[in-house]
């Protein structure tokens, strides 16, 4: 009897895994189908300008099929040990792809301009830009209208997903496992309710959900620049059970928030957009507001020191999209920036190609 219950729990799971397995894999073919067939019809329609790309050889590219198999791995195991629901291997924005895929093609004619132009300065005129700072107004990967406006926000996810091949979100999960680890020194002081936890830059609020499936009764709190990517954070986060995040249109370099407010504090993907100076004062920012005890924890891109292998991809990413602080970002020294602050007990990890630094403030 106990072998046959043994074997029908095994069959779901064996089943799911590989279910989320072929989702995934499904992804990032669909991603790679894109980027072949747009870069043909680029040279067709917008010849691209030469640039000094490093072919990349097929050590590296096996290594970044492990690397993803790994992550893949680590995701699935993530959700199995409870830190997050199975469901959420499977959350994808559907509605989003049918409705925005065709406007991302649509699109690209303007980027690929932009980009052969070397144009990255450029805004609608029905884009407000005054009150930014100066480093902020871009267009990060030559995006139409930077961060700035409602069709850019629109298609954000779209393009990040198929430009990591559907790995964003589950290399966004890889703050889950620490962040709640680290948010069990307040389990027996506060209830579950009371532990605040800010998104530093949600963009479209796509962490923030993935945070609240893991922390159902947490009060999430996000900030991000741009007003059209609050808005698009709003739509879907809204749509999800549970007490709304708290989102508000701030500057990172000036967190509208008190001293040792949060309890966690979580930023995914903006470190390596930020010039040296600025990414220290978010950093001192963050330790600010995190509560003596609290957890801060940074995802963004690998970095030199910990994947020199990889210096030709990350060359590579710095050179084909208009990324102007990242060559300076893969050799900044985090950890000493955080102990600057004055984190301590702070550790990295790697996985695919994202970078996680988890540091603590002291009590
Ligand atoms: C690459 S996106 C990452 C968004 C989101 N965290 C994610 O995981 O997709 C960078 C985000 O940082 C925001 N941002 C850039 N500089 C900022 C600053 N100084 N203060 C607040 N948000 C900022 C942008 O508006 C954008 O939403």
């Amino acid at each position: 009897m106990i072998i046959k219950s043994t074997q029908a729990t095994l069959m779901p799971d064996t089943l799911t895994k590989l279910t989320y397995q072929t989702f995934q894999q499904g992804k990032n073919y669909f991603g790679l189908a894109h980027k072949i067939l747009s870069s043909r019809l680029s040279s067709l329609v917008s010849p691209p300008v030469k640039r000094q790309t490093t072919p990349i050889s097929p050590e590296i590219l096996e290594k970044i099929r492990k690397r993803f198999d790994e992550l893949l791995e680590t995701d699935w195991e993530d959700a199995e040990r409870g830190i997050y629901p199975q469901s959420l291997l499977f959350d994808n924005p559907w509605e989003d792809f049918f409705l925005y895929y065709p406007a991302v093609w649509l699109d690209m004619l303007q980027i690929w301009e932009r980009n052969n132009q070397k144009r990255y300065q450029e805004f609608s005129q029905k884009v407000d830009t005054s009150g930014y700072p100066s480093y902020y107004l871009q267009n990060f990967h030559y995006q139409t209208d930077g961060y700035l406006s409602d069709l850019s926000a629109n298609l954000y996810d779209l393009q990040v997903e198929i430009l990591f091949g559907g790995s964003a979100d589950p290399m966004r999960r890889r703050i889950l496992a620490p962040l709640k680890q680290g948010l069990e020194a307040f389990k027996t002081v506060l209830p579950s309710r009371q532990i605040r936890i800010l998104d530093v830059a949600c963009g479209t609020g796509r962490t923030l959900k993935l945070i609240r499936s893991a922390l159902p009764q947490a009060s999430l709190f996000g900030t991000d620049l741009s007003p059209a990517y609050l808005r698009k954070a709003n739509q879907l986060l809204s749509q999800i059970p549970g007490e709304l995040p708290q989102l508000l249109q701030a500057n990172a370099e000036e967190l509208p928030y008190l001293d040792n407010y949060f309890h966690g504090i979580t930023c995914v993907f903006l470190f390596h957009e930020l010039p040296a100076a600025v990414r220290q004062r978010i950093i001192d920012q963050c330790f600010r507001v995190t509560q003596p005890g609290g957890i801060f924890i940074i995802c963004d891109s690998i970095q030199m020191s910990d994947s020199p292998e990889l210096l030709p991809v990350m060359e590579n990413f710095h050179e084909t999209f208009h990324e102007p602080y990242y060559k300076q970002y893969i050799t900044d020294d985090l950890v000493e920036r955080l102990e600057k602050a004055g984190f301590q007990k702070i550790t990295t990890e790697i996985h695919f190609m994202s970078k996680y630094l988890i540091a603590h403030k002291p009590n």
